[in-house]
């Protein structure tokens, strides 16, 4: 298979549909053109990461206009990228997707006005609408390019060359209206856009303010289709996906798994409290650091989909989320030991997990190799649990038990191989989502004498979530 870049290094200008190209020409759109190319090369080459994605999207509008449908174009895109699929990736970039809203009445600049007192810009719209802009605030946010760097979004004046007195002593209104030119006393000169000043007036409607949209995907994830699409799918693929600001009470991952799937209940109930508790039943109710795992390999339906919702972040140090790819570790062992590989994949190894919840005793045990293979040889799952593994061991002799012990060292260096490992602090609000089938959790150790650490977890049915999936895509398709 062709790699990420070899696969995009062929796109061009004209792989965007011949009218849009023609269209984007006319207008002198072309740029906005080619950073659709540049955006889609960076993201395939995976230097990007998803906020600067948007970023670029945000300045790749040309002036006075806005690309309301960008968020969605790449998030189809990435998904696109994620499964490999050109004509997917293709698809997001066509015409339909890449309409250009036109920029709206009232835009432009009938008069402007120095309020010298105040220290103001006065600015009145074609609409007659006024608006006045502080020149503290102007002079801080100079688009000329020694104030500010566009691709990088970022303000290149310092504060500390700013001075609160800052004195205008020109204005002239540029371009028939379509924007302003300040002359300051300093010598500097600056012009605004009036589409620009116009978003950032600080009265009225403020048309999506930025950071709306760069939470575009996360926010909407429960009431938008395309946006739970989207979620659904990299989550899949990729084995892990976080969604934020989800509210931070307790029983909310109720309403959050009502709308991706189905519960699944297990003996610690159809959802459980992860609180330091008294009496532990489990090393979770510790402040213990938890060994990188997957849930439950003790049962025989293991859950397969796994939510942790912070309710409340943990205030001191520690308690980060370790997050390790068991298939990509069990691929690599695969390839560097083969026979490590085989010894994981064909001992069977014993869990077991004996207790009481909630006043109702259990004792569920179940035996499965560590990597468990399909007919076809494929991983189906990894089972990876070392405060549940049983120590009576069912292998043939002591030789071959530590032979297993090799093995298995060799697979938990590569979960834990800084290739491999992501570690971070999750946040209060945040859902994480992850194939616990696949994907190996854990948590560094905390000490619960800083502070409270709320994490409320629940499983879903994996089928009910790739249920979804399809339906939802063959909605949109419709
Ligand atoms: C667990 C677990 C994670 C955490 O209890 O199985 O993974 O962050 N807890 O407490
Ligand atoms: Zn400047
Ligand atoms: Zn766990």
């Amino acid at each position: 298979m062709a790699s990420d870049a070899e696969i995009f290094a062929s796109f061009s200008t004209k792989d965007i549909s011949p009218s849009v190209s023609l269209e984007v020409c006319n207008r002198g759109f072309l740029s906005a053109c080619v950073r659709v190319k540049e955006v889609s090369i960076m993201l395939a080459a995976r230097r990007l990461t998803w906020a600067r994605v948007r970023s670029a999207v945000a300045v790749m509008a040309p002036r006075g206009h806005s690309l309301p449908q960008a968020p969605r174009l790449l998030n189809n895109a990435a998904c696109a990228l994620h499964t490999r699929n050109r004509t997917a990736w293709q698809k997001a970039l066509t015409a339909e997707e890449f309409t250009l809203s036109q920029t709206k009445p009232g835009t432009t600049i009938a008069a402007v006005n120095l309020l010298q007192d105040q220290k103001m810009l006065q600015v009145r719209w074609e609409d007659s609408s006024v608006e006045s802009y502080p020149y503290i605030w102007l002079r801080d946010n100079c688009q000329c390019p020694n104030c500010y760097h566009p691709f990088s979004q970022a303000r290149r004046v310092m504060l500390k060359d700013l001075d609160l007195s800052v004195a205008c002593v020109d204005v002239k209104v540029s371009n028939a209206g379509e924007g302003v030119k300040m002359l300051w006393a300093d010598g500097h000169q600056g012009t605004y856009d009036a589409h620009w000043l116009q978003e950032r007036a600080f009265r009225g409607p403020k048309p999506e303010p930025r950071d709306r949209e760069c939470r575009l995907r996360q926010q909407l994830v429960l009431h938008d289709d395309h946006a739970l699409l989207t979620f659904l799918e990299s989550m899949e693929v990729m084995g892990v996906a976080v969604v934020s600001d989800v509210p931070c009470e307790k029983d909310q991952i109720y309403s959050f798994a009502k709308r991706i799937g189905r519960l699944k209940s297990t003996p610690y109930g159809e959802t459980f409290n992860m609180q330091t508790r008294m009496n532990p039943n489990n090393l979770a109710f510790t402040d213990d650091c938890l060994d990188m795992h997957t849930d439950l390999p003790c049962l025989a339906a293991k859950p397969e989909i796994q939510m942790l919702h912070v309710i409340k972040e943990f205030p001191g140090e520690g308690g980060e989320t370790m997050l390790s790819d068991g298939f990509t570790a069990a691929s690599k062992l695969k390839k560097n030991h083969p026979e490590y590989f085989d010894m994981l994949a064909k001992t069977l190894v014993d869990f077991v997990d004996v207790g009481i919840e909630d006043g109702v005793k259990f004792h569920i045990c179940w035996r499965a190799p560590v990597i468990d293979l399909d007919v076809g040889g494929s991983i189906r799952t990894v089972n990876w649990h070392q405060m549940s593994r049983d120590s009576r061991f069912q292998v043939s002799s002591s030789e071959a038990a530590v032979k297993w012990y090799s093995a298995a060292f060799a697979f938990r260096d590569l979960l834990y191989d800084a290739d491999n490992l992501v570690e971070l602090k999750l946040q209060s609000g945040d859902m994480i989502v992850f194939d616990n089938l696949r994907v190996m959790h854990g948590r560094q150790e905390f000490c619960a004498d800083q502070g409270e650490r709320w994490l409320q977890g629940g499983y879903l049915e994996g089928d009910s979530l790739r249920s979804l999936r399809r339906v939802l895509r063959e909605d949109i398709a419709a």
